[in-house]
């Protein structure tokens, strides 16, 4: 979790900075991230594969968040990155970013996507179906350039937190389907490509695992089709990406596994694969998102009103919501929350958290106990770095909350708030 700590005032600090001292500078709602957190998280992956001498590159996710300054911190670290739009890449040119460690995403690369990534020398595509590998063979040729690809194929299996089902693959949008003979079609299509160098496989069983079960078996399905490939057409990957999906806590319900156990547990896996099917140890990719910054950011809100039904529910609204965390109405996700300004004083009052949006669903934390709270109160919720910003909206006009990161107990604004002009930036007058 966050570095969080309480002060001789009883205020929540992160990253040694006095959250009311944030919300005093920065307004609310407000993302607050602890870099240091994000780099801990960044070099238990890193450090992980190293340890073992094994090659690897852990690509950062950035539709968890993307922004400049975060891009830079994923430089910082040596992270390789995942992209899945031209927004993402554009973000990712902006930072500076390696453009050679940049692995392009999407099951609808639409043609000047796949233009803009070959003029700027993107590492690597992961090719996701027929259309997109038709494309990238007329760009190649036209441009007269060669490219790097890894195929996404759905292995059969699919992830859902806690547990992971077989499921009949065709139920998935992305990739090639293993089992059947269209991996194989797309695989001979690129393998022998003058342009198109085929780098190896890549799947992605699903997101907020907390097993390596489903990554162990989806390394076998991987090798059960590596193995016959090498076999009949002398094929060699020097690559093998897993894709993402380690979880983390964002309750006490969650039981989450050390991010060293999932490396250890993919390198053992693909290491006796390797040696059963008689391949070479291939190099291997990871795609972290969430497991980077999910439990490097809070968020900050004032508190304003109150709703007590007796004998049914406490409800306490926020200045927030679902425009900055859509994750409780979308994914019924769960979130712990603590009162910034009253640390030191007993929770004992149980209260439902709302959003400020006109819809009933806009709900962040059902029935948390809290210290008796009142408007202007601040309230904060954990672990809110992943897919939170990234995916909030202007859902009744509310403009986008501001970002700050915190290090060494120095704050530093790196989104802005977003102001009503921004709001209306595109409209155009119809009189
Ligand atoms: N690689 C691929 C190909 C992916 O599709 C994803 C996530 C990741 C990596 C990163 O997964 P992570 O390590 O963050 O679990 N909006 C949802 C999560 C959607 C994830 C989509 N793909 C949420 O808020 O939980």
């Amino acid at each position: 979790r966050e570095s969080v700590e309480v002060n001789d005032q009883g205020h929540l600090t992160i990253g040694g900075v006095d959250t009311i001292d944030l919300v005093n500078k920065y307004g609310t709602p407000l993302f607050v991230y602890d870099v240091e957190r994000i780099r801990k998280n960044a070099r238990a992956f890193v450090e992980g594969f190293k340890k073992l001498g094994v090659k690897a590159q852990v690509a950062y996710a950035s539709k968890a968040f993307s922004s400049i300054a975060m891009l830079q911190v994923a430089k910082q670290e040596g992270l390789s990155l995942d992209i899945v739009s031209e927004g993402e890449l554009y973000t990712a040119l902006k930072a500076n970013f390696p453009v050679d460690k940049i692995h392009m995403h999407g099951n609808n690369k639409s043609k000047k996507e796949l233009e803009m990534a070959m003029q700027h020398g993107v590492g690597c595509i992961v090719v996701d179906n027929f259309h997109e590998i038709e494309l990238i063979d007329q760009l190649t040729k036209a441009y007269d350039q060669s490219i790097d690809v890894l195929l996404r194929v759905t292995p059969g299996i699919e992830a859902h937190t806690h547990d992971y089902i077989l499921t009949g693959n065709e139920d998935s949008k992305f990739g090639f389907d293993i089992s059947n003979q269209q991996a194989e079609q797309a695989f001979l299509a690129l393998k022998d490509h003058d342009y198109i160098r085929l780098k190896g496989l890549h799947c992605h069983i699903g997101s907020q695992i907390f097993e390596t079960d489903g990554f162990i078996m989806a390394v076998r399905r991987l090798f059960d089709t590596l193995g016959k490939w090498h076999h009949e057409y002398q094929f060699e990957a020097d690559v093998l990406n897993l894709g993402g999906g380690f979880g983390i806590r964002y309750t006490d319900e969650d039981e989450p596994l050390e991010l060293e156990e999932y490396v250890h547990a993919l390198v053992d896996e693909i290491k006796q694969q390797a040696n059963q099917k008689d391949v070479s140890f291939p190099e291997i990719w990871i795609e972290p998102g969430r497991a980077i910054v999910g439990n490097a950011a809070i968020t900050l809100y004032e508190v304003g009103s109150k709703k007590e039904i007796p004998n049914v529910r406490n409800y306490i609204s926020v200045d927030g919501g679902m425009t900055d965390n859509i994750r409780p109405a979308l994914y019924n996700a769960k979130y712990d929350a603590v009162v910034a300004n009253k640390m030191n004083v007993e929770r004992d009052y149980e209260t439902s958290i709302a959003g400020k949006c006109c819809e009933s669903g806009d709900m962040l934390i059902w029935d948390v106990l809290l210290p008796d709270i009142t408007a202007g109160d601040i309230l904060a919720v954990f672990s809110t770095g992943a897919y939170g910003y990234s995916m909030s909206s202007h859902y009744n006009r509310f403009p986008k909350a501001a970002v700050v990161f915190v290090e060494n107990g120095k704050d530093q604004l790196v989104i802005k708030r977003e102001t009503y002009e921004d709001l209306v930036r595109n409209d155009l007058s119809y009189e």
